[in-house]
């Protein structure tokens, strides 16, 4: 019998709920667009259900579905067609940790229910629906629409395969890494294909990584949805239809975790928690960085590296482009460019900066030349389904590509970083591995991966190649620096690359859309759990007025990764190109970089230890303030310094909006209240840059470049507060792992003050010891006539009210509580 249930779908006598529709399904390498009939075959009625440990399987008597309990907030979904799941592997998630015991599983009168302390998942027993629900709150915060569905794939085996939830009227979207537009993903629809996609637009998709992790907000709380897929993978957030947020993929399995807030930044750690976080970088790779396309012969490289020092504009990296190599052979040189590389880079390294070089995937078909016959002789290179090799054209001409999913060519590739390590570079720069294949885009869906012995086509290793060649980069170098941290930059990544390297947003355009783009950019990825990113800075392709290079350093100075890059075929691109005055401004921007490096460190500390997001978008500080949802321009860098970056031509003011609390005006010190805006003044060299108040802000003399000088002397700026506010610095050796083994201070500052008295008090972590032994105490914003100041208990002599009304002290004591008392 057939009949019809309330969606008009035809109900078939087994149970399989069966839509038929026409779909024009369209395949990148084949342009012919067929229409095709698809049978879409939908979850239907619960028929079976069995427990084993954490996970629990439900059938409706063929498919089966997994669901696992994986700690207290997260809960993985998979889906398994005809009752076969395919092999527990992912490069997202290298161990699905098991971190939680209590959990328990109901059968209630018209579904299932598995509980953990935080969270409920019910599945519906007539149609296996898939609900989430706070348990505390009862609130339902993510909700099937209609049944997880599939539909066999004929041409490669497999199966499409489907998740529809509900979209609630005032629900928004976050995340999904790379892309590009607003940061609200409400009412549009993106897909996941690793993309070059060179001088891209406001709203293209897709671009270079893929991140299949959103997250959701609505009544004031949100959680996040990780599709593991790595296949081309699709999302819809309303848009095909109001009501329905959907994710499907090509092939591969339906696999997602379900991740519990309440706020927007337990999301993020959680989903942190699942692919991990970025190792520490090395301390110099948060100084500013220069690079063009290209910086040659060694004469011009030197030109640059004077440029800086002669100006005193902190600098400390350089960059190679593809001519420093022989015929854009990697792991090559120049010679006539490049006579000696060694002495070259020792003399720069000399001089304070370190040399960063780029490596492509693509290698020369050349019998003469070392790395393609021995990748050929081994076997390293991809082949076509019939054994031919995956051929493209690229900067050296006609290549053959590694397959970096195969461990063993990871672990060759990472070897042949040796000469280069040993010549002093210190630094990688892995580009076009989306990959990028000149004419064709990429390669065609055929060419073969190894895929760490789970095997698949380019289907299925697409979007992760990029991601494994950073990984081998990173691997190979930590093992050649001896344990020293490794510095990489990637183009192209898949979730979890943020366990290899830092990202810039790719060929981005000399245009004020694309500075407001890229810090759109920068946050997005943040939230995205790839927290060290930047943009090229002054734009790659084309040209940026004096203006715009200036407000986009600015940006840059709060960007994770500060870099400056720019096409060949542009003009001089360095921040003393455009005359005063912007040459000077440029220059109080990247040596505020300087003074702030050890906010800057500690921030990135937070990240690595704990999960956080170094830059949070305002929606992330106030999520349940409906207006943030649509706000991008601000964000805070860690949690004390919010930015306002100035993104409009000839601007000398802009509105901001200050969150919750207290709030310094960087420059002025005026303090201004949150939750409301205020008009800003932001002529060109003051872009608005607030503290909260309470917050301690530790400054290091500026530098040159990191470790230009012992730090003898650490200022912290404290600005008063009435309520209590914590704080904290982090510092280590910079450049090794020993902080694995807790080699490093944590210092805690909290702050609280009332009419009368000031209270700083500080507690220490771990087993590093800094070398300084002054504290240069800068005291912003007492309420009150001081008369006395007592550190542990002891009488400060010599204090004086600066010209900015600032109560300035020194002190050698490495103190616990500092006093500071009013008339
Ligand atoms: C790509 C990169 C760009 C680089 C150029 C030459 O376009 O995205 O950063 O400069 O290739 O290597």
């Amino acid at each position: 019998m057939e009949e019809q249930n309330e969606h008009g779908k035809e109900i078939k006598d087994d149970g399989i709920i069966q839509e038929i529709v026409e779909e024009t399904v369209q395949h990148l390498n084949n342009p012919v667009t067929d229409l095709k009939p698809i049978v879409k075959k939908y979850l239907s009625a619960v028929q079976k259900v069995k427990k084993d440990g954490n996970k629990f399987y439900f059938s409706d008597g063929d498919a089966r579905v997994e669901i696992r309990v994986v700690s207290d907030e997260i809960i993985r979904v998979r889906l398994a067609p005809h009752g076969v799941f395919l092999d527990d592997f992912s490069y997202a998630v290298p161990v699905v940790d098991q971190k939680v015991t209590t959990f328990k599983m109901e059968e209630l009168e018209d579904h299932y229910a598995i509980s953990t302390n935080t969270i409920t998942c019910k599945i519906r027993k007539d149609d296996f629906h898939i609900s989430f629900t706070e348990k505390l709150s009862q609130m339902v915060m993510s909700e099937d629409e209609s049944p997880m569905h599939w539909e066999e794939n004929i041409e490669f085996g497999g199966y499409y395969v489907y998740a529809t939830k509900k979209c609630l009227p005032e629900e928004n979207f976050y995340g999904l890494g790379d892309k590009s537009g607003n940061m609200n993903l409400r009412g549009r629809h993106f897909q996941n294909w690793n993309t070059d996609a060179y001088s891209f637009g406001w709203d293209q998709d897709p671009l270079y990584r893929t991140i299949p992790f959103y997250l959701g907000v609505h009544q004031q709380a949100a959680y996040g949805i990780f599709f593991d897929n790595t296949f081309r993978s699709y999302f819809d957030f309303g848009k095909e239809d109001n009501q329905k947020t959907s994710f499907w993929a090509d092939g591969g399995e339906l696999q997602y975790y379900y991740i519990h807030g309440p706020h927007m930044m337990d999301v993020v750690k959680r989903y942190q928690t699942l692919t991990g976080t970025h190792p520490m970088p090395p301390k110099w790779a948060l100084g500013y960085h220069q690079c063009r396309w290209s910086y040659y012969p060694e004469k011009k490289v030197k030109e640059i590296a004077d440029g800086f020092r002669s100006r005193n504009i902190p600098c400390d990296a350089i960059y190679l482009d593809i001519d420093y190599m022989d015929g854009y052979r990697c792991f090559t040189w120049n010679k006539n460019y490049f006579p000696d590389p060694k002495r070259m880079i020792k003399e720069l390294a000399d001089d304070g900066f370190k040399t960063v070089v780029m490596i492509d995937p693509g290698i020369k078909v050349d019998d003469n030349y070392w790395v393609f016959k021995e990748g050929k002789e081994n076997n390293y290179f991809c082949r076509r389904s019939d054994d031919y090799f995956m051929e493209g054209h690229v900067w050296p001409g006609r290549c053959q590509f590694p397959d970096f999913t195969n461990p063993t060519v990871r672990e060759w590739w990472g070897n042949l970083y040796k000469e280069l390590v040993d010549i002093g570079v210190a630094g990688v720069w892995n580009d076009m591995n989306e990959p990028a294949v000149f004419g064709a885009g990429t390669f065609p869906n055929d060419v073969r991966h190894n895929f760490d012995g789970y095997r698949g086509s380019h289907r299925k290793a697409h979007n992760v190649y990029g991601m494994q060649m950073v990984r081998s980069t990173y691997d190979g170098l930590k093992k050649l620096m001896r344990n020293k941290r490794p510095f990489t930059i990637t183009r192209a990544g898949y979730s979890g690359m943020q366990r290899y390297g830092c990202v810039w947003t790719g060929d981005n355009v000399a245009t004020w859309e694309h500075l407001k783009l890229g810090n759109i950019q920068c946050q997005r990825m943040s939230v995205s759990g790839v927290p060290f990113c930047g943009t090229d800075i002054g734009g790659f392709s084309g040209e940026p007025d004096a203006e715009l290079f200036t407000r986009w350093i600015q940006l840059g100075t709060f960007s994770p990764f500060m870099r400056a890059h720019s096409a060949g075929d542009t003009a001089e691109r360095e921040p003393w190109s455009f005359g005063e005055p912007y040459t000077s401004i440029n220059r109080t921007y990247i040596e505020l970089r300087y003074r702030l490096m050890p906010y800057l460190y500690s921030v990135f500390w937070e990240h690595h230890r704990y999960g956080f997001p170094i830059l949070r978008p305002l929606v992330m500080l106030e999520q349940e303030n409906l207006s943030n949802h649509f706000r991008q321009d601000e964000f805070t860098f860690g949690d004390k310094i919010l930015v306002c970056p100035v993104l409009e031509q000839g601007a000398t003011s802009r509105l901001v909006y200050l969150p919750k609390g207290k709030w310094y005006n960087f420059w002025t010190h005026e303090v201004l209240n949150g939750e409301s805006e205020h008009n800003i003044e932001a002529a060109l060299d003051h872009m608005p840059l607030f503290v909260r108040a309470g917050s301690v802000i530790p400054e290091y003399p500026v530098m040159q470049y990191v470790g230009e000088k012992n730090v003898d002397e650490v200022l912290l700026n404290i600005y008063y507060s009435d309520y209590e506010v914590n704080s904290f610095l982090y510092e280590d050796h910079g450049d090794t792992f020993a902080y694995e083994q807790d080699i490093y201070s944590e210092k805690k500052f909290s702050v609280k003050g009332d009419q009368k008295k000031l209270k700083i008090e500080q507690s220490v972590d771990g087993l590093y010891t800094p070398n300084y032994e002054l504290y240069n105490y800068n005291i912003i914003g007492i309420p009150f006539k001081v008369k006395k100041i007592t550190v542990d208990e002891q009488d400060v002599l010599d204090f004086h009210m600066d010209e900015r009304n600032c109560l300035r002290f020194k002190s050698n004591k490495n103190f616990m509580t500092i006093k500071v008392y009013g008339e």
